[in-house]
């Protein structure tokens, strides 16, 4: 790249231009919709940093980039060296290389575009060359300048943690510094979810929204700076600052090595959030999840039913219910193992990954054959990661747990176990082969991890190097993951964190599908689910039928009818009523789960949004003008005026057959509906009663 010859980014549909000035400074030309095809117009000198680094950018603002050279020098100037481009999947690979004008230093800016889908990955590459150690304290991966104003805002989805994932909150974007960040390393995500929506005006002219994932399975930040500009009237300036929180993980980085950030992606739609969504389902698909086509199994899990509590009869029985259900799949959860200190109760025998002799005195075999004959699969619980003190494996290796020199806390009467040490990641990867290997009737696994990182340190690091530990476990947690993917690739996996603690693209890379959170009450499901669904699509979203709350089982069959459909119930405890309203479910999810986890969804009524939260509908399109299913929850008492489900994404000119169910009774219908009406009408509001809901099927019958 010469000072006369921009850079180019084009995501699809949006992009960035970059250039550099005359002292070989990286500079943003442009950026967003026509972002790709900005014309400088002004002296490069006077375009915003690309990605300010500590000594070389305004120094009132946080720096993207923080390091400390190997003389202990603090200061960071980058001089772009070059750019190159390669084809990638349809897209481009750009890398903008620069390099420190005093010392070897090299960071390579890495863009991933994929135009068809119209989310970009970006991530920066840091290489030392320098003839000792330098110490990042703070690598951000994207650090975009974005004028905003005074009417924008964002949307973070965090909670107060365990089951209060996916929160949504909506704020203005005020002047001044506001850092939305996670700790703890394993199970962050249950704090705040690594996504973030910018609409950086909201007033009459314009709908542009911008979302944003950090790939990280520890701990992320987003960091917004706004600064008011001096003419009055104008707009404001956001730097805004994605990756790896940093905090307390600054790393060192020796010779000759290299630290790459993780990925973060992003996109900006002139469409609004509805856009954000359909680009990132189609990225997540196409780039991002494990067998994206295939449907999801109908799940049956028994933690809710039993927690700890079963043996082998009451799992055969519970399987065979599952199969006379229609379910597809029983997943056996926590409490099977440990021979030597029998895992009842969360305080014992985590490590000891063989079956406990008294609940299954012959192992998975007569499980896995119960399985075989009801028709269905099984599938198993394991928690790779970590350690009851009270364990055969922690009596044999006391020194493998995550420690310094301190006591170390436990949570969940547990310890974490430390991959950076390899014979931890071969503990871990064999946890998978002793579990898989004897027993070819298990292909399905749910992956868990149940307390945080504290005490943060590890042998396999020098005493100056024990800040890399946060990255590091990130990588080493992944390699175990990769191995277990490469070892047994039928396997389908499912992703859970003490609910939704790991619940990032990245990860996700990995797994099937998601838990995001151990709250199934069916209320607070819709809020989250309306959430989640805005970044991934339904067949990520685990969600299962529970007693969680007390509802209505008709209305908790509903809400879990809209994401990958499962129970978590006693189903050999269910009433006749109550088994012909699962059954119905199950047909219902038969017919809809091509619609719910491979079609497009459309949020039709908001539950976390205005004066009204009390309503919810959401609608998923089969793809190529097929059919459409629409969901409508009550959520609480009625609040204000009912509105009315006006569904845009059908065809205005085809007739549609409409049969409705609440799920209780059989479905009514069909009656005929044009698209048109649907999409200007649309349905009157069906319901009154809190935890109430109605499902509508709409299938094409000509035009
Ligand atoms: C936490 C998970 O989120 C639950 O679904 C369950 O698997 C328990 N762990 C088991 O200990």
């Amino acid at each position: 790249m010469t000072p006369g010859h921009p850079i180019r980014v084009d995501a699809g549909g949006w992009g960035a231009t970059f250039g550099q000035d005359r002292r070989g400074h990286l500079r943003q030309l442009g950026l967003g919709p026509d972002g790709h095809e900005a014309e400088p117009t002004a002296p490069l000198q006077l375009y915003p940093d690309a990605h300010p680094c500590w000594g070389d950018s305004d120094p009132l603002r946080q720096a993207a980039l923080r390091i400390t050279h190997h003389d202990g020098t603090l200061t960071t100037r980058l001089r772009v060296q070059g750019a190159e481009t390669s084809r990638c999947d349809g897209g481009e690979h750009i890398k903008i290389l620069c390099r420190d004008e005093l010392f070897s230093l090299e960071v390579t800016h890495n863009f991933r575009t994929n135009p068809s889908t119209g989310v970009l990955a970006q991530w920066i590459e840091i290489t030392n060359d320098e003839p000792g150690p330098v110490t990042l304290f703070d690598y951000d991966s994207i650090s975009p300048l974005l004028l905003v104003t005074d009417s924008a805002t964002i949307t973070q989805f965090g909670g107060s943690g365990w089951a209060d994932e996916w929160r949504w909150s909506t704020q203005p974007l005020h002047p001044g510094n506001l850092t939305l960040s996670s700790l703890g390393g394993v199970q962050p995500h249950l704090q705040r979810a690594p996504f973030l929506l910018v609409e950086p005006d909201t007033g009459p002219s314009s709908r542009d929204a911008i979302g944003l994932s950090v790939g990280w399975g520890s701990n992320t930040r987003f960091d917004l700076d706004v600064r008011p500009r001096p003419d009055p009237g104008s707009a404001r300036e956001l730097r805004l600052r994605a990756g790896a929180n940093p905090y307390a993980a600054e790393y060192v980085l020796d010779p000759g090595e290299r630290f790459v950030t993780p990925e973060v992606a992003w996109t900006w739609a002139r469409g609004g959030r509805h856009e954000v969504t359909e680009r990132f389902h189609r990225w997540v698909r196409a780039d991002v999840l494990r067998d994206p086509e295939r449907l999801r199994p109908i799940v049956v899990n028994n933690w809710e039913a039993t927690a700890m509590d079963f043996d082998e009869s009451k799992l055969v029985e519970l399987i065979g219910s599952t199969g006379r259900l229609g379910a597809d799949l029983f997943l056996l959860d926590d409490g099977w193992f440990a021979p030597n200190h029998p895992r009842d109760d969360d305080t014992k025998g985590l490590g000891d990954w063989d079956p406990d002799p008294a609940k299954l005195p012959n192992g998975f075999g007569p499980l896995t054959a119960a399985a075989h004959e009801a028709g269905i699969r099984f599938g198993t619980w394991v928690e790779p990661e970590m350690v009851n003190p009270d364990s055969d494996l922690f009596a044999a290796h006391p020194d493998w747990v995550v420690r310094d020199r301190r006591e170390t806390r436990q949570h969940r009467q547990q310890l974490v176990l430390d991959p950076l040490r390899a014979e931890v990641r071969d503990f871990e990867v064999g946890v998978f082969d002793r579990v898989l290997g004897p027993n070819p009737g298990i292909d399905y696994l749910k992956w868990d991890a149940n307390r945080p990182v504290t005490e943060a340190g590890s042998p396999a690091l020098p005493p100056e190097r024990q800040s890399n530990f946060w990255v590091d476990h990130v990588h080493a947690t992944w390699q175990v993951m990769d191995d277990l993917v490469r070892n047994h690739p039928d396997v389908e996996l499912m992703l859970c964190a003490s609910g939704g603690g790991r619940v990032d693209h990245a990860s996700l890379r990995r797994f099937h599908e998601v838990w995001p959170s151990d709250n199934t009450d069916p209320v607070a499901r819709v809020r989250m689910q309306w959430a989640f669904s805005h970044f991934l699509p339904a067949s990520t979203m685990a969600s299962h039928v529970t007693r969680w709350g007390g509802r209505p089982l008709e209305f908790a069959c509903a809400v879990a009818l809209s994401g990958r459909f499962g129970f978590d119930l006693d189903l050999a405890g269910l009433d006749e009523q109550e088994w012909a309203i699962c059954a119905r479910a199950v047909q219902l999810a038969r017919r809809t789960a091509p619609l719910v986890q491979l079609g497009e969804v459309e949020h039709l009524v908001s539950p976390v949004e205005g004066e009204d939260r009390s309503r919810a509908a959401i609608a998923y399109h089969g793809r190529d003008g097929g059919p459409s299913v629409v969901f409508a929850y009550q959520l609480d008492d009625p609040v204000g005026p009912a509105p009315a489900i006006r569904i845009a994404g059908l065809d205005a000119t085809a007739r549609y057959r409409v049969t409705t169910t609440d799920l209780r009774h059989e479905g009514s219908g069909p009656t005929t509906s044009s698209g048109a009406d649907l999409c200007s009408e649309g349905f009157e509001w069906p319901l009154r009663d809190a935890c109430t809901a109605l499902i509508w099927e709409l299938t094409p019958a000509g035009t």
